[in-house]
């Protein structure tokens, strides 16, 4: 079969709509365009069923207990923003102390910030270097005055599935509200709001198939009932936790990619960790010097994370972009590169941070685009070693660290 390129292993970044989720979605383009605010003809009666029903899958997909403990929201980085400052408004009169962790999403982390700039108090505590957060260093952390804890379900970088269980569980016997950004798990792995003791769930449709630019915050209703302040005032709807029209079309996409998620999640998982293993065998088995970053086991089954030590993951990018779409975990900001936060979070050295690729594997990629990914990326990582001095040092037994380079 001839390959189509570029070769698209992103899918942590984002995921291509699911054929079936379109066409679900154009009707509610066209002739369904009803507004479901409006309580008094047929147009909107349809388009306000259309998202309960989208609401129940979802709701469905994450074993809520209710439909309507979910908001809907412009996606995960609103979601987010819903649930820590909503929180952090409504329960500043019970405390003004939160605890999340190193590696969460900039969404969490620079909404953190900014309530730190508001007086609220952040503690943020370290991962190990499997990327695990230790549940105790959570607990050590609380306070009397913690009303929120903030833990990722799984990294975006790394995949790395966090002790959610655990965390939840520790959450209730505080009486702390326990939020998780779910935005990488939900539809790729089984989560479960009521086993896993989750009060705010974040989550997004374009990371499981669905389109760009919606969203929902999971918000329990029983056991204990959270309450939150609306970033957004307006007309009141989602039950006042987030005025503004519904965005009916990308409502159903994001249900219909919910229904399909839960229907082919197994057989789905299993396919993408037996390629993403394969991929991974095959460039450990012959690169030297590669290192798989993250917990080996607690992982999401798409995702693969190596740094390549003596060569710049950007320059990586750049020998591959022309016909394999894949990322670095650098993010280019203003004129510098900034090595990934994540993987420096795991204790490995600037240069390892900057040298990290990672694959992540989608619904549509076949074993043939694998296997050519894992074929150029060896050939462009050797290439790049072969021009590299530093290589050619450490090759000849020169221990990098120790070398004096002569200041300018
Ligand atoms: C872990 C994580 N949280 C939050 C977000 C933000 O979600 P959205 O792009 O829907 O705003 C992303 C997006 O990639 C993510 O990976």
């Amino acid at each position: 079969m001839a390959l189509k390129f570029p070769i698209f292993l992103d899918a942590q970044s984002t995921t291509p709509c699911d054929p079936r989720v379109v066409e679900a979605m154009l009707p509610y383009f066209t002739e369904r365009f009803g507004h479901p605010a409006s309580r008094n003809h047929p147009f909107g009666w349809e388009a306000e069923a259309a998202c309960d029903a989208a609401r129940a899958q979802i709701a469905k997909l994450v074993r809520a207990r209710d439909p309507k403990e979910l908001v809907f929201t412009s996606g995960g980085t609103e979601s987010i923003n819903l649930a820590l400052k909503g929180v952090a408004e409504m329960y500043r009169e019970k405390g003004n102390h939160i605890v999340t962790t190193v590696i969460e999403q900039r969404a969490g982390l620079d909404t953190c910030k900014r309530l730190e700039r508001q007086g609220f108090q952040v503690t943020t505590v370290p991962v190990q270097p499997n990327g695990l957060v230790d549940v105790d260093d959570i607990k050590k952390a609380l306070t009397d005055k913690t009303i929120l804890i903030s833990v990722m379900f799984a990294n975006n970088e790394i995949g790395t599935i966090q002790e959610i269980a655990a965390i939840g569980k520790l959450a209730k016997e505080k009486g702390i509200i326990f939020h998780t950004d779910a935005t990488q798990a939900v539809g790729k792995i089984p989560v479960d709001v009521e086993a896993l003791g989750i009060d705010l769930l974040s989550c997004t449709a374009h990371l499981m198939y669905g389109p760009k630019g919606v969203g929902a915050l999971y918000v329990r209703r029983k056991g204990p009932r959270v309450r939150l302040t609306a970033l957004i005032d307006g007309g009141g709807h989602e039950r006042g936790m987030r005025s503004g029209t519904l965005p009916v079309p990308l409502c159903v996409g994001f249900g219909k990619a919910a229904e399909i998620s839960a229907e082919v999640m197994p057989e789905e998982s299993a396919r993408l960790a037996k390629l993403r293993d394969k991929l991974q065998d095959m460039i450990l088995s012959n690169v030297e010097e590669a290192y798989l970053n993250g917990d080996p086991e607690r992982r999401l089954p798409q995702n693969l994370n190596i740094s390549f030590a003596y060569v710049e993951g950007e320059s990586v990018l750049m020998g591959l972009n022309k016909e394999t779409a894949l990322s670095s975990g650098s993010a280019c900001t203003s004129a510098t590169l900034e090595p990934s936060y994540v993987i420096a979070a795991l204790g490995a050295s600037a240069e390892l941070a900057h040298s990290s690729i990672r694959f992540s594997l989608h619904r549509f990629n076949i074993e043939e685009e694998v296997d050519f990914v894992g074929r150029r990326t060896i050939e462009v990582v050797k290439r790049l070693r072969e021009m590299s001095p530093l290589y050619e040092l450490a090759k000849e037994g020169v221990d990098i660290k120790s070398i004096q380079w002569k200041a300018e």
